[in-house]
């Protein structure tokens, strides 16, 4: 997978910049507040269809414009690509999403047509925060190597609003409730347990591919280290049980239907995958309540990174690599020991150094309010 050109129109705060981008490494050199992490939030934007900064598509485009675009030239397979998105704060017409030409109206179509790796500060907190971003890891992760995934996981989450407005209702209309309860329950038992497989089958493959990272991105004094994850499901079943839908979905079905009233007293659905997790261990202890910074540091790079083999093994080729941040963050040693994973790879990184030195060559691009310059 190849970046090859961005063109911007009012995004952020990029006016009209076209980007051109090497094969190799690409450095965004500016000071802070200039637009470095606005232009990989427009090239991940176009791999996932929404920002990973706001859930307000509004908020991206130019103060005092009315519509921004970004479109992306990129090569997959030996083939040149497009991707076009246009965003409008006109309520009628929101966004309009292209692909080579072709109009997209299911953002489960495109997801997985341009694949990018985003790895930036935020994403220590996979490590120690809540479960919501471990997640959204796997969501990310999974829906770019396998777009049914994502049609299932809208599914669900449309499914969850339904039941959690009827169970808000619940003690105003009970008869609505009692009516129409089971309908919910079955639909949501049904996708959590496709949604489940998934995730349970992506950890596990990930779980050594990311050990054997973790070992190649550490200080030499953690190298005895070994990091275990585990797929924390809620049906409230044995492990290996995710792998097997049918059994999984009658688990989820039970739950669904045992505690209606202690999901009435709690006004929403206490059970189904909107619950899950990943437990992270480090020789057998929980990284969330027992790990440094720089172990967080080097675990999360090392899911970032399994991330992206993983998808090179399922499509072929390796997605670009996006780092916001990293390598200033990084002691000399982990910036070397990840500069080697990186090779052969596109990357674009940002940084504010002046004379970063990376001990390979690379195209610089400095930014400057909202313009770009190689
Ligand atoms: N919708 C917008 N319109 C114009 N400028 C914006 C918009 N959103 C953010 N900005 C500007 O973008 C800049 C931040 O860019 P960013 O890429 O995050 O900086 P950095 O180079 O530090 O990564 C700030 O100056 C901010 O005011
Ligand atoms: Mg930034």
């Amino acid at each position: 997978m190849l970046c090859k050109k961005v063109e911007l129109c009012n995004f952020r705060n990029a006016e009209n910049e076209v980007i051109e981008f090497d094969n190799g490494i690409n450095v965004l050199h500016g000071e802070n507040a200039q637009g470095k992490t606005n232009l990989l939030e427009a090239i991940y934007y176009v791999s996932l269809g929404k920002s990973f900064r706001t859930t307000h598509d509004t908020e991206i485009i130019r103060f005092g414009e009315e519509y921004a675009s970004v479109s992306l030239d990129y090569e997959s397979a030996g083939r040149e690509q497009n991707i076009t998105m246009r965003m409008s704060s006109n309520t009628k017409q929101r966004k309009v999403v292209t692909h080579n030409g072709v109009k997209i109206t299911k953002l489960s179509e495109l997801v997985g047509s341009f694949r990018a790796v985003l790895f930036s500060p935020d994403h220590l907190q996979m490590i120690k925060d809540g479960p919501s971003l471990r997640r959204n890891y796997m969501d990310v992760a999974i829906s770019q190597i396998r777009p049914m995934y994502l049609h299932s996981l809208q599914k669900y989450n449309k499914i969850l609003l339904n039941r959690n407005k009827l169970i808000k209702n619940a003690e105003e209309d009970r008869a609505t409730f009692d009516a129409t309860i089971d309908f919910w329950s079955a639909q949501l038992a049904h996708e959590a347990a496709i949604i489940s497989k998934a995730r349970a089958e992506y950890v596990a493959r990930s779980g050594e591919i990311i050990a054997d990272f973790y070992k190649r991105m550490c200080a030499r004094g953690e190298i005895d280290e070994t990091p275990e994850f585990i797929y924390a499901g809620s049906a409230k079943q044995d492990a290996e049980l995710y792998f097997d839908i049918e059994t999984t979905e009658k688990n989820f079905l039970r739950l669904l239907t045992d505690f209606h009233e202690r999901e009435i007293a709690a006004g929403a659905t206490l059970y189904g995958t909107h619950k899950d997790d990943i437990l992270i261990n480090l020789n057998g202890k929980n990284t969330r309540l027992y790990s440094s910074q720089g172990q967080q540091r080097s675990l999360a790079l090392a899911m970032k990174l399994a991330e992206g083999e993983i998808c090179k093994m399922d499509c072929g080729e390796y997605p670009v690599f996006l780092f916001d941040d990293v390598f200033s963050e990084l002691d000399s040693g982990r910036r070397k020991n990840l500069l080697r994973e990186i090779t052969d790879r596109q990357v674009i990184i940002t940084s504010c150094e002046n004379d970063m030195d990376l001990s390979v060559p690379y195209r610089r691009i400095e930014v400057s309010k909202g313009k770009y310059k190689s």
